[in-house]
């Protein structure tokens, strides 16, 4: 099933993690509001990441989401980096819920935290967090 990861980084640790799980699936990398978003009619399963920021992913991958067409049909997973908590990310999945995507579950690791000028959780996303990530999204594709 062809997958897609969209995802939004600031700061570059979930740039890492999208970059993870497009190897370990094989999916087509696109960086929200950088690079053009192909049609998604051939798309299967699509991953959506972000870090966090005041409280929310940002406005950029938001947008994006909020724009998409509906994706019925389509089997989706949310991953992101955070510094302190990472249920911030659920609005992601509650965007493609309500685009009608199946939304299989959610992987998120700490992301080295430049609010504090990197001081906390500053070896993150780390080799493991990279490994949990493609394990995380082998089984959420192949499961869809
Ligand atoms: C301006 C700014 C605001 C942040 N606000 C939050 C926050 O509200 N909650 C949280 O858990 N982490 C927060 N963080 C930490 C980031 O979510 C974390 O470092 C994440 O890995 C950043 O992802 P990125 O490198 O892909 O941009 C913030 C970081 C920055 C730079």
């Amino acid at each position: 099933m062809n997958a897609l990861v969209l995802y939004a980084s600031k700061t570059g640790n979930t740039r890492k993690v999208a970059r993870a799980i497009a190897e370990a699936v094989g999916a087509e990398l696109v960086e929200a509001g950088k690079e053009l978003l192909p049609d998604l009619s051939g798309v299967g399963f699509l991953f959506v990441g972000d870090g966090v920021y005041a409280g929310r992913p940002s406005r950029v991958l938001v947008n994006q989401l909020r724009d998409l067409p509906m994706l019925h049909g389509t089997s989706a997973a949310v991953f992101g980096t955070y510094g302190a908590q990472a249920k911030q990310l659920d609005v992601l999945s509650d965007l493609l819920q309500a685009k009608g995507a199946r939304v299989a579950g959610t992987f998120a690791c700490p992301g080295k935290d430049w609010f504090v000028l990197g001081l906390l959780k500053r070896r993150h996303p780390d080799e493991e967090d990279l490994a949990q990530a493609r394990r995380f999204a082998r089984e959420a594709w192949s499961g869809a």
